[in-house]
């Protein structure tokens, strides 16, 4: 009898390449699954889309945070996604048609450089909290400096020990909880 092989289903493919992505780098992936419907809702609150020209977004994953900020978009706003981890940034590149994404197989880190006229939201997965120090003050440095004025950073971590660094580096900063997440996690909106 010949071995019967057992493909994913669609919908299962993301949520394993997350665990196996993981599993293979747990401090730059930073979580087993993917962020909930309600963290994602959390993150993209508050935000005018309508007067959104560019959105830059740090670890995207396999994209729930980039599907739903598409989502809300212009259709002639555009956004830059950048994902260290190359397999995501195929992933993503092949499962998102949409003119509007670019995704980037770049750190965050180097945001500055690559969108240079300023942009009007940036949105952040990355997990800051288990990152090199340099790294992390590296990438809000670069944040603050690419965030046009009145321009808006939001970052979800599930610690609230990021909040006096992003207060150092963009003053007012609110921070909201969402317990529905595993695991639960802290929503961080600071305006430039
Ligand atoms: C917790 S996962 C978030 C994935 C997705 N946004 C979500 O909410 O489900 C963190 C992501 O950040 C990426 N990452 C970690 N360090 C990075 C860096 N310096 N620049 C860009 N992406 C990075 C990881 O590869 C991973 O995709």
């Amino acid at each position: 009898m010949r071995p019967q092989r057992f493909a994913a289903p669609e919908a299962a493919r993301p949520a394993l390449l997350f665990a196996r992505q993981f599993l293979a780098n747990p401090r730059t992936v930073g979580s087993l699954i993917p962020s909930s419907q309600p963290l994602v809702q959390r993150m993209l609150a508050g935000i005018d889309w309508s007067a959104v020209e560019t959105v830059v977004e740090f670890g995207p994953g396999t994209g729930v945070v980039t599907r739903a900020a598409l989502a809300r978009m212009r259709p002639d706003a555009r956004l830059i996604a950048f994902e260290l981890d190359p397999r995501f940034a195929a992933y993503l590149a092949s499962s998102i048609d949409d003119p509007r994404l670019t995704v980037l197989p770049v750190s965050a880190e180097t945001v500055a450089a690559h969108v240079a006229d300023g942009c009007d939201v940036a949105l952040s997965s990355l997990p800051f909290s288990i990152m090199p120090r340099d790294v992390r003050a590296a990438i809000l440095a670069a944040t603050a400096a690419t965030l046009n004025p009145g321009g808006r950073f939001n970052a979800y971590q599930y610690s609230p020990a990021l909040l006096p660094e992003l207060r150092a580096v963009f003053g007012d900063v609110a921070m909201r909880f969402e317990p529905r997440n595993w695991p639960p996690a802290f929503v961080f909106s600071a305006r430039a």
